[in-house]
């Protein structure tokens, strides 16, 4: 491997729900055991770093995101010990791991809320973003992200709280020094133990204006303001770089931040974060691509202007699907030819230039699951916006095998299993030389073996026209081209330069098989690593 190879820029990241990978003990929920059990199974797949959404101890109203203590693992995943042992476990793999660092609040339930909350004097007092409000009303117009207000009044300590998020996740107040120490103990804490770095849960919303200026509104849409006060503020910028500071006492540790930011889909206000001379975050997730439909043109456009904001130091992370944003395959433009469409995505996801993230069951083209109201646990679904029925449809477990259960759990699980666990899994997908999960093994392998997809230039070769999409990869000596057909038809593409090129992977074509660009023709849906020969 060459000695410029970083990790967190060449690897692969896999996104694990961790209520639903793999359940041990037979109490119907994943847990830290489970996934040591099925490390050997992601290694195989080739992945390079996990992530974990939430492990830590929590009332899971919001699905771990609302935490009560940061410094334990929440006993329905295991123990402490478990997730040491995970940790070294993946360690021998050469496997990273990656915690959620849930920096803007915590659970209602948290020690630091429960004292906060008791009076306005005590020592916690200032922890969390405490406002009296104004002439008995609200202290301002901030909304929450669910809609509604985002102040809470407690009838004990007789002040609003002020939450981004439901009512139980008050607003940690970054603006005060002590919590900051006590929280970035937490974070070393971690460090110490090995963990390899972050994801930084809504990293931009972590300091509010300290004014509590009312956000104005449009004249023409009044629910909708033009400009926040409660987020990106030149403060947390400098939060950041604290801890910046922190992780980079330790070697090679990463920070990956979830900058949402309208429009959605635009990754400006995410590449603020990055690069510079000391980069804040190595990564922030770029979640252009999600927002496009079956469209080789807005693709295009989208990747180019992502790695035009992208500023020198920073690097590209790139993802389809996640625990908030569902499972790409049932996003509008996917409804036909699903399967065809499975692997031109994973072959995009795996050869443009920056890091991809799999969202678990990804490798074996995971649906949205249909649930009943009365199935319902995340409170987006089943309280605040019925219509949208919420982000468990993308939280079902993982569908190992065809036995009971999918082979994930002895009982039935927290959440029901996707029906169609009975065709796809991971097991049958293993045993057929032309599955989707067969198809990403291959291409995590090409991946791996060819440095230029990992660090390579990223060369617009087609923008999209007629439905191709071509871009070659350079690194050293060694070029790479890959073109992906989004039609249903027979297609020649033009390019500017004939050249030979043999096939490193294809839907459709032999390994080692060479040609001619200028009499390319490409089968519907075909998805080709070439490797340019002359
Ligand atoms: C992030 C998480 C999401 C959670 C929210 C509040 O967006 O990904 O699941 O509900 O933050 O913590
Ligand atoms: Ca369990």
């Amino acid at each position: 491997m060459s000695e410029e190879w970083i990790w967190w820029k060449h690897g692969i990241i896999y996104h694990i729900y961790p209520l639903s990978f793999y359940d041990s003990n037979g109490d119907g929920i994943g847990d830290i055991p489970g996934v040591i059990e099925k490390l050997p199974y992601l290694k195989e797949l080739g992945v390079d770093a996990i992530w974990f959404s939430p492990l830590y101890e929590s009332p899971f109203a919001d699905g771990g995101y609302d935490i009560s203590n940061f410094r334990n693992i929440d006993t329905r995943f295991g123990s402490i010990d478990d997730f040491r042992k995970l940790t070294e476990y993946a360690h021998t793999l050469g496997i990273r791991v990656i915690m959620d660092l849930v920096m803007n609040h915590t659970s209602i339930q948290h020690d630091w809320f429960i004292e906060s909350n008791s009076s306005t004097e005590n020592d916690k007092s200032d922890w969390y973003i405490w406002h009296p409000g104004k002439n008995g009303k609200k202290p301002n117009n901030w909304k929450s992200a669910i809609g509604g207000s985002a102040w809470t009044y407690s009838s004990e300590r007789k002040q609003y709280y002020y939450h981004s998020f439901f009512h139980y996740q008050p607003d940690l107040n970054w603006r005060n020094k002590q919590m900051r120490e006590e929280y970035f103990k937490q974070v070393i804490y971690w460090l110490d133990l090995g963990v390899d770095g972050f994801r930084l849960d809504v990293v931009n919303l972590i300091v509010k204006d300290k004014k509590f200026r009312n956000a104005p509104l449009l004249s023409s849409f009044p629910f909708l303001s033009t400009k926040s006060y409660t987020r990106n503020r030149p403060k947390s910028f400098k939060v950041l770089k604290q801890l910046r500071k922190i992780v980079d006492g330790y070697q090679d540790r990463l920070l990956l931040g979830e900058i949402y930011a309208p429009p959605p889909g635009d990754s400006t206000v995410a590449a603020r974060y990055l690069g510079s001379d000391t980069p804040l975050l190595n990564l922030a997730f770029d979640f252009s691509l999600i927002y496009r439909l079956w469209n080789p043109k807005s693709y295009m456009r989208v990747i180019i202007r992502a790695l035009e904001l992208i500023p020198e130091g920073g690097w590209p992370c790139n993802v389809f699907s996640n625990h908030d944003l569902l499972r790409y395959l049932n996003r509008p433009g996917f409804y036909w030819f699903r399967e065809e469409k499975a692997k031109l995505i994973a072959t995009l996801l795996l050869t443009l230039k920056g890091t991809p993230v799999l969202y678990y069951g990804d490798e074996i083209g995971m649906r949205n699951t249909s649930l009943r109201f009365s199935e319902l646990q995340d409170p987006t679904g089943k309280k605040y916006w019925p219509f949208y029925k919420g982000r468990d449809r993308a939280r079902t477990p993982m569908q190992w095998n065809r036995d009971l259960h999918a082979g994930f759990s002895k009982v039935k699980p927290w959440i029901p299993l996707n029906p169609d666990y009975l065709q796809r899994n991971i097991e049958s997908q293993s045993e057929s030389e032309k599955s989707l999960l067969t198809f990403y093994r291959k291409l995590i392998k090409v991946r791996k073996e060819y440095l230029p997809l990992q660090m390579g230039n990223w060369i617009p070769q087609i923008e999209g026209e007629n439905g191709i999409m071509a871009y070659s990869r350079v690194y050293e000596n060694e070029c790479l081209l890959i073109v992906l057909n989004f039609r249903n038809y027979y297609k020649s593409p033009v390019f500017s330069e004939d050249a030979q090129v043999k096939v490193l992977i294809s839907t459709h074509r032999n390994t080692e098989e060479t040609t001619h660009l200028n009499i390319l023709r490409l089968f519907p849906f075909e998805g080709t690593i070439f490797q340019v020969i002359d």
